[in-house]
């Protein structure tokens, strides 16, 4: 028998319109999935485009010029985004994450930042609102984005060294560009700013150490990723995960460290902070030591539909359910069915699993729903 190829695109399709139970109910803000975990975190990505090709998230040979990115008409409008938002908060969320694709590449992404950042929680309080960037478009926009209402940021970087960066993000892109972008940031007040280094063995470990020195005693809190399996597309192999105890022996061996408590419940990173100057770096480890068991994120995709994992291999079409004229009260009464039914864990499960995970179900692209 042959095998059927499934083009990468066609995970889109793999959706339906939630159920909109008959008796509709309040959000109070208390709502709680099949393994008692909150609602707390939306992620939206807002484009599903980039203009890197970063080897672990989007590979040339899978997105090149034939790859059939979302039309138009299909990504949520800002008025859309902004009214799905809301009733994530009326149930509890308390930070918003722009991402992408490359959030910035989004038209007028400023307007939409305008409309989330005036969303108050039931108390009143304002939320967190920050955006996840490749940097690229940072210097240009950080003034724009400060001034319409964006909290902080987190960018990516994967390398100080020019060669081994523009290997990771397969555009030629310096490394000086994404400095830049950071400085802008910080300049403006986009802070506490977080700075995302991916970790792919043999590709850019030997930047550990370089990039620790750099950011050490610097206002920006350096994280180094654990390589994940996620989506369909990279070719994940699980010899190219550095395990973030090994990040932690290479840098704690030349700077002492020790680990700090947790800021929230749930966070992604482990903290750890220099012995000498207390300066701050954090390990994110979901393939070593999964965190699903306090995981709140909710994430949104540029079409509108629920996703309720990374790793899902389907999500829930809140765009059907808004363009078929359905009320607040019916959004929010849909949203609170679905997440008391979650009980995605996929990272501890592959963790407890000796196997390699299921390549056979069609995992969804982060470019596509946000990391
Ligand atoms: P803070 O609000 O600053 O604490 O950010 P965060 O760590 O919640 O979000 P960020 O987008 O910076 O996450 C960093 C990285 O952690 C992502 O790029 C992913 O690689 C990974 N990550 C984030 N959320 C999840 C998740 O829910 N599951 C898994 N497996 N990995 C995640
Ligand atoms: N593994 C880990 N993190 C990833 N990201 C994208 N793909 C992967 C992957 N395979 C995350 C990185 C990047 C952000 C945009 O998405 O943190 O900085
Ligand atoms: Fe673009 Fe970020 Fe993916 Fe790199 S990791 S290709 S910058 S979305
Ligand atoms: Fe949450 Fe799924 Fe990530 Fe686990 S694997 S932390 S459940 S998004």
């Amino acid at each position: 028998m042959s095998e059927r190829i499934i083009p990468v695109a066609d995970h889109r399709l793999l959706s339906t319109a939630p159920e909109v139970p008959d008796v509709l109910e309040e959000p109070d803000g208390l709502l709680q999935d099949a393994l008692a975990r909150p609602l707390h975190d939306l992620r939206i990505s807002v484009t599903d485009r980039c203009n890197f090709r970063c080897v672990y998230c989007m590979p040339k040979e899978v997105f090149d010029k034939n790859y059939a990115f979302l039309p138009h008409s299909s990504l949520l409008s800002f008025e859309e985004i902004t009214r799905i938002a809301k009733v994530f908060v009326a149930h509890g969320v308390r930070k918003i994450r722009l991402t992408g694709g490359e959030p910035l590449l989004r038209k007028d992404v400023e307007r939409l930042i305008g409309m989330l950042s005036v969303l108050t929680t039931p108390e009143g309080e304002s939320i967190d609102l920050t955006l996840t960037t490749n940097g690229s478009l940072l210097a240009r926009k950080a003034r724009a984005l400060k001034d319409a209402g964006l909290g902080r940021v987190t960018v990516s970087l994967d390398a100080l060294d020019d060669a081994v960066f523009k290997r990771m993000n397969d555009v030629d892109f310096a490394v000086s560009d994404v400095l830049k972008g950071i400085d802008a940031a910080h300049a403006v007040g986009l802070g506490p700013i977080k700075v995302n280094m991916v970790v792919k063995g043999g590709m850019n470990d030997q930047e550990i150490l370089p990039m620790a020195r750099y950011f050490k005693g610097s206002p920006f809190i350096l994280r180094f990723i654990e390589y994940m399996d996620v989506g369909a597309s990279n070719g994940w192999k699980m010899d190219e995960v550095v395990p973030s105890a090994e990040v932690i022996r290479r840098i704690g061996a030349e700077m002492p460290l020790e680990e700090i408590e947790p800021n929230y419940t749930g966070e992604t990173a482990e903290r750890w902070r220099y012995q000498d100057d207390g300066s701050e770096i954090g390990v994110i480890s979901s393939v070593t030591r999964a965190f699903c068991r306090d995981c709140s994120r909710a994430r949104l995709s540029t079409e509108g539909k629920l996703y309720t994992c990374l790793f899902a291999t389907s999500g829930h079409d809140l765009r059907a359910l808004i363009r078929g004229g359905r009320n607040d009260a019916e959004l929010a009464t849909a949203i609170a069915h679905l997440w008391r039914r979650r009980a995605d864990r996929y990272s501890e499960l592959r963790t407890a699993s000796t196997t390699m995970p299921d390549t056979a179900v069609r995992k969804v692209e982060m470019s596509y729903i946000g990391g």
